[in-house]
């Protein structure tokens, strides 16, 4: 088959085999396969689905087109975990060091901003010198040295995402099951882990809004790392809000520094605790929930998943003063707030459209080979629940970008719901699924 028939036979709606899938990945990564065709074949697999078999090819396909860390020679539990994307989602950045300080090794392969979702690779490279493509062999020689690694998909590393994830992220092919599945999948199984736990977002933030849909994305997830072997625990977790108060790339390199020191938002705090609570039983390192959470919290407010994050920037070149210090890093040049015209409460954001406007604000990219503005993005002063007086400051922008406050200032305020009558904010942990 030529790429072509691959292709048609996708837009008709008919099932791949394996062979094709696996020719095809590996022909554009050879350059045979055409830039301009991949995207022609990911919007065919967005609006034609694949089939758990061709998900399950397609995540090998991926994770074939590279080399696999090997860490069995590393003798503590290797457990990582993935989101599926979410808006001011910065788990990631604090989970990481905070279990590497509690006694596992974490060898994170994560992506970058994606569609209208942040991207932690994006976020770590918001600090001054942080490098997040090292060689495979850096890579181990950091896992063993001080139990966590944060880098890319490279050449070596599952160059397939590496490329076929940049032109989703402007091709408008990002929320599809098979295409998420197989993104997230490969990267976890090609980094030698003995378990992972995802996090997969529900609501009107996440890369699939439908909750049918996720759940799908959740069992499909599953099923493919159960294939492979792998103890898999997936989170159902809430993304009706952005999470913390920060939005944009090294806002939220900021706010996870705080919850390091144990002064995060409350809700940044549950998610990494419950997500990190749930590695640890996965590893069998604690035995008992109450145990693990209590361990968490403690290893927040002690000082040592802080010093863990230090030990972590300072292995992949990044300036330390910076994390010491963040109230010194340069501000973005300009600075703007969104004040309430009404008395009442906080009922609701478009959390999707806040994605979107820090992207218009320089946080994310709208072409592949676009520089991500580490200074932009949002700071929101309320939540859902919180109430509302005219006059209150409702959220801060921070851009390097003149003139833009006009073009934004109105769907800002589209973006956030005011009523007359309270609400309680949203669960933000909704359910969990073991294999
Ligand atoms: N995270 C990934 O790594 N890939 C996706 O497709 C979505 C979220």
């Amino acid at each position: 088959m030529t790429p072509y028939e691959i292709i048609a036979k996708k837009r008709d709606g008919h099932t791949l085999t394996s062979n094709e899938i696996h020719y095809f990945i590996r022909e554009f990564l050879k350059g045979r396969v055409k830039d301009y065709q991949m995207t022609a074949f990911l919007m065919a697999v967005f609006f034609r689905g694949m089939n758990f078999q061709e998900t399950l090819s397609l995540t090998e396909a991926y994770l074939h087109s590279g080399k696999r860390l090997d860490l069995s020679d590393i003798p503590i539990p290797k457990i990582d975990k993935h989101s599926t994307g979410g808006v001011g989602d910065k788990v990631s950045l604090v989970l990481a060091p905070l279990a590497a300080s509690l006694g596992l090794a974490v060898p994170m392969i994560s992506g970058r901003g994606l569609g209208h979702t942040g991207g932690t690779l994006d976020k770590l490279e918001s600090i001054p010198g942080f490098k997040v493509n090292g060689s495979l062999t850096s890579f181990k020689k950091q896992i063993r040295s001080i139990g966590v690694a944060m880098f890319g998909q490279t050449k070596e590393l599952v160059p397939a995402d590496r490329k076929i994830y940049s032109l989703r992220d402007v091709t408008a092919t990002v929320n599809s099951i098979p295409l998420i599945t197989a993104s997230i999948m490969s990267k976890k199984l090609a980094e030698g882990i003995d378990g992972l736990v995802l996090d997969v977002k529900v609501g009107n933030g996440a890369v699939l809004p439908d909750q049918k849909q996720t759940e799908t994305l959740a069992s499909n997830m599953m099923k493919v790392g159960q294939a492979f072997g792998k103890k898999v625990v997936v989170y159902l977790t809430s993304m009706e809000q952005p999470l913390g108060l920060k939005i944009g790339n090294w806002l939220e390199v900021q706010e996870s520094i705080e919850c390091l020191q144990g002064r995060g938002p409350d809700d940044l705090e549950e998610l990494v605790v419950e997500l990190t609570t749930e590695m640890l039983l996965l590893a069998g390192l604690v035995e008992k929930k109450n145990t693990a959470r209590c361990n968490c919290r403690e290893a927040l407010q002690n000082g040592i998943a802080f010093e863990k994050m230090l030990q972590l920037v300072r292995a992949q070149g990044g300036n330390v003063q910076v994390i010491l210090h963040p109230d010194n890093y340069p501000l973005a040049r300009y600075y703007k707030e969104l004040k309430a015209n009404c008395n009442g409460y906080l009922t609701g954001f478009d959390t999707h459209e806040l994605g979107l406007i820090s992207v218009a604000l320089g946080a994310g990219r709208l072409q592949a080979k676009e520089q991500v503005d580490p200074q932009a993005g949002i700071i929101l002063h309320k939540k859902i629940g919180d109430p509302v007086k005219a006059g209150d400051t409702l959220l801060g922008i921070q851009t390097n970008r003149a003139n833009i406050w006009n073009s934004i200032q109105q769907r800002l305020r589209a973006a956030i719901k005011i009523s007359d009558k309270p609400i309680q904010p949203p669960r933000l942990i909704l359910k969990r699924l073991a294999s």
